[in-house]
């Protein structure tokens, strides 16, 4: 049902701290806290004796202590006291996954810990090149299937009727869509030409009167999306052209985590090429990016709600073109690692 072999985002790295938090990725119960050398650990948030969470325990030194017989397990898993008997079970060990601190994330590998290779993050092109800035990123609890959010930062069409007073503008409902698959994923993406500049964008960009405008959906294996936006004025943006040095770009990254079949945790950054030192401008991109997410939040909800209650047949689209491609690929690369695991 889910790649496992990837790093996906548990935590913004505020949340994870000297307490256990409980959390839940690909269905499974996870325990993690930071240890006193501030580097992460996750493990298995059930005791292998009656199952209770270890997050109900507590922790000593870098240990966690279960709460009802003591069985205590330090970060890699391995239970190191059982105060009841004179041995420690052999069995007595629990589940423990590969973490590692990265743009603010702490990120989790769900697959063979062999693979965890940190420098399989993925990577913000232009990271720390002058006039470039990131955000601090945020999230959200969204109650649907990450495959309907996968299909949401495929589709450049919404924006028309969801995102109205932030990404809309005049061409947006009907520029045709360009899907190409990349060894990674799937871009949808457009030019729109000799259009006003939506509200969201307006007081960000650097120019008057009408632009040119990309809208880059891509979504890479199994949930990144790369959302990248790029203004011109008119007349000097479009496909195949060498665009000004100073277009207005922008690119959010979407970090989705599946908890279950039903719940996604959903992290974002921001990252633009203007006004790097203007922090007003990074809180009001920031605002700007939560309020539409919010948007899409409501709305996939309530297809979760009404695509597992329908009564009616399936139907697409062709604006659907690209996140029925990204679903297939996926779907075939889970097929692939799962019969490589039975094998
Ligand atoms: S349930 Fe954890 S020690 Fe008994
Ligand atoms: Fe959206």
């Amino acid at each position: 049902m889910y790649l496992r072999n990837t790093w996906y985002a548990l935590a913004r790295r505020d949340e994870l701290g000297d307490s256990l938090s409980p959390f839940t990725v690909l269905s499974e119960r996870i325990v993690a806290f930071r240890r006193s050398d501030g580097t992460p650990a996750a493990i298995e948030d059930a005791c292998p004796h009656r199952k209770l969470p270890l997050s109900m325990g507590r922790r000593e030194g870098d240990t966690i202590v279960c709460g009802y017989h003591g069985l205590t397990f330090d970060g890699t898993g391995s239970c190191v006291a059982a105060p009841t008997q004179a041995m420690i079970p052999s069995t007595a060990k629990v589940k423990c996954y590969p973490l590692a601190d990265k743009w603010g994330l702490v990120w989790i590998w769900m697959g063979d810990p062999a693979g965890a290779d940190m420098a399989k993050i993925i990577a913000i092109d232009n990271h720390g090149s002058p006039g470039w800035t990131l955000t601090n990123g945020d999230s959200m609890v969204c109650g649907c299937n990450y495959l309907y959010l996968t299909d949401n930062l495929l589709d450049p069409s919404h924006v028309a009727w969801v995102h109205v007073t932030s990404f809309a503008a005049p061409g947006t409902e009907s520029t045709p869509l360009e899907v190409k698959a990349t060894d990674s994923g799937v871009v949808v993406s457009r030019w729109m030409l000799d259009r006003p500049v939506p509200p969201f964008y307006a007081p960000l960009v650097k120019f008057e009167g009408n632009c040119d405008r990309l809208q880059h959906y891509e979504v890479r294996y199994p949930a990144l999306g790369i959302n990248m936006s790029i203004y011109t004025p008119a007349g000097q943006g479009g496909a195949g052209k060498q665009l000004p040095a100073d277009a207005y770009r922008m690119v959010s990254y979407h970090f989705l985590t599946p908890v279950d079949d039903t719940t996604t945790r959903y992290f974002w950054l921001q990252h633009r090429n203007t006004d790097a030192d203007n922090a007003e401008i990074t809180a009001q991109v920031a605002a700007g990016a939560r309020r539409a997410f919010e948007e899409d939040r409501i709305i996939l909800e309530a297809v979760q709600k009404g695509m597992a209650a329908k009564t009616s047949p399936h139907l697409d689209l062709a604006l659907d073109a690209g996140a029925l491609r990204f679903r297939r690929n996926l779907q075939a690369l889970i097929d692939k690692e799962r019969a490589a695991a039975k094998s």
